[in-house]
């Protein structure tokens, strides 16, 4: 089941006029350098703020949660463009690079007037449950609980979007995946509330209508 994406056209989040216009301006100069990141920050800030309503309600309404849900991979604009659209695989050494865009976004951070908390969820959106992630390789409940909601609605995403590499995955195989690394790559209440969201979901485009 692909998701249809007309129905997200002309709302990408860079247009909402809730967001601060600083924000607004930092995933524009993103999205314009990285063409996978086009629509990833709406569609992910809106996956995680749904999957945040049904684990941790009160994480939900947080100013520095949507904030940095939607500016997770504000670090890219600090990494070679010739990576992020590479067609193919990373070397060792471009991946070195790719994997330093969490802790440059979350110091850019540092220099605007962002809800605080915001940049603590994009230095460890791509820490892992089982403490193999980075960059700090936070295990379990030392990942902040905001981080571990957002690597999965994150993962989903990108495993369902197009890829210089691959084509997006389809959403059944996307679950099954999500459910296969819960204890591993993800918190594994969080991972078992987001295929029950999805589970009563029908088409997940429509749930992102909802936000
Ligand atoms: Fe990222």
């Amino acid at each position: 089941m692909p998701i249809p994406t007309p129905l997200l056209a002309g709302n990408d989040g860079i247009h909402d006029p809730e967001l601060p216009a600083v924000m607004r301006f930092l995933a524009k100069a993103v999205e314009a350098k990285d063409p996978c990141t086009r629509g990833h920050l709406e569609r992910t800030r809106r996956y995680g703020l749904l999957l945040a309503a049904a684990v941790a309600p009160e994480l939900a309404a947080r100013p520095e949660v949507a904030c940095g849900f939607f500016l997770h991979d504000l670090g890219k604009a600090g990494v070679r463009e010739d990576l992020l659209g590479k067609p193919g695989p990373l070397d060792p050494e471009e991946w070195m690079a790719m994997r330093e865009h969490p802790e440059i976004g979350a110091q850019i951070l540092t220099l605007f007037r962002v809800p605080v908390g915001a940049a603590e969820i994009v230095r460890h959106h791509h820490e892992r449950f089982d403490g193999t992630g980075y960059p700090a390789g936070l295990a379990g409940t030392r990942i902040p609980l905001p981080a571990r909601i957002f690597a999965v609605a994150d993962a989903f995403d990108a495993m369902t979007s197009d890829r210089p590499y691959r084509r997006a995955m389809p959403v059944e195989r996307t679950l099954r995946e999500i459910g296969e690394g819960a204890g591993t790559q993800f918190d594994p209440a969080i991972a078992e509330a987001f295929l029950t969201l999805m589970d009563g979901a029908g088409d997940p485009s429509r749930l992102l209508c909802a936000v």
